[in-house]
């Protein structure tokens, strides 16, 4: 089984990235790292505990990491993910942890030189943590197998921002360290591709596991009213599962390599990703990008594993 580190800041989203990940059988899930990000670092811990529970997983660890963006101020997306994050299901559940022990960054690091070149990092949060490990240790990034991040925008407009996709714009520097760090293998897979996999009832009513599709059917249900009065769509984007799934099938995405920063000193688009398509700056790629998505075989795929 492919060994994995899934870092999340558990919103809506990324607790449905959880379930697919466990769920899949294909990961041997090192553990699973929080950040802030949707919501406060103790939020996204708890509600990450509460879907292990949810998946009678609780063995698998869950290591906190960092509280803040490396060098800014929290900032929260209650109006899509909800006051608790989890668009209120399970809102009155008490998970039978609250974490374990050890600091994110430093679990990475310590998994990654434990196991050299065979642990995946699949991110669905800011990259802070991820950030903060290459800052502590540096020769680690040879040590990786391979990161495949939720995060940014290409061609498009920002979901925060008109310019920024939320994981990039609530930490770019961190994002700046983890594109400029050098990993073998690095995929991005941001909101042109996530844009494309859209939940919709269609999909719900054909999960078999009662308990799991009416879970994601109520945690859902405010982020897809949402959608549908914002953009006239309904459905909601499965941003945080497709880069799950990007781990588990890789056909399922078009990739093209190009050398890509991020913006991180202006008023108007702090945290959008620059794309060099033409390679005006004459720099080797640094960057495997998402440029398109197969949505029909990323269902396929999503309601296979939830029902198996
Ligand atoms: C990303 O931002 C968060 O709100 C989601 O969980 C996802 O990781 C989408 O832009
Ligand atoms: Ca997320």
């Amino acid at each position: 089984k492919q060994k994995m580190i899934l870092d999340v800041d558990t919103g809506v989203d990324d607790a449905i990235g959880i379930i697919l990940a466990v769920k899949s059988r294909q990961f041997d899930v090192l553990g699973i790292t929080t950040v802030n990000g949707n919501v406060s670092l103790e939020t996204a811990t708890r509600n990450t505990c509460k879907i292990l529970d949810l998946l009678d997983e609780q063995h698998i660890p869950v290591i906190k990491g960092m509280n803040t963006p490396l060098f800014r101020e929290t900032f929260f997306e209650h109006a899509v993910h909800g006051e608790d994050g989890l668009g209120g299901a399970l809102v009155d559940m008490e998970p039978k942890k609250m974490s374990d022990e050890g600091f994110a960054p430093d679990f990475i690091i310590h998994s990654v030189l434990g196991f050299p070149g065979e642990v995946t990092l699949i991110m669905t949060g800011p990259l802070t943590n991820l950030a903060l490990a290459i800052k502590k240790c540096p020769e680690m990034v040879k040590h990786v197998k391979e990161v495949i991040f939720m995060g940014g925008v290409i061609q498009g407009p920002g979901n925060v921002t008109p310019t920024a996709e939320y994981n990039t714009y609530v930490d770019p520097e961190a994002a700046r360290i983890v594109l400029k760090a050098g990993f073998e293998s690095i995929t991005q897979v941001g909101l042109d591709v996530t844009r494309k996999v859209l939940l919709k009832d269609e999909h719900i009513d054909e999960l078999e596991n009662a308990m799991l599709a009416s879970y994601i059917k109520e945690s859902t249900a405010d982020y897809r009213k949402r959608y549908f009065e914002r953009n006239n769509i309904s459905g909601c984007a499965m941003h945080d599962p497709l880069a799950v799934a990007v781990a588990i099938q890789k056909s399922l995405v078009v990739t093209k390599g190009y050398f890509v920063d991020v913006e991180t000193k202006s008023e108007l688009c702090d945290g959008q990703l620059v794309c060099d398509f033409q390679n005006r700056l004459q720099q080797p790629a640094n960057l495997s990008v998402c440029v398109d998505v197969d949505e029909q075989a990323f269902f396929d795929l999503f309601i296979r594993i939830i029902n198996s």
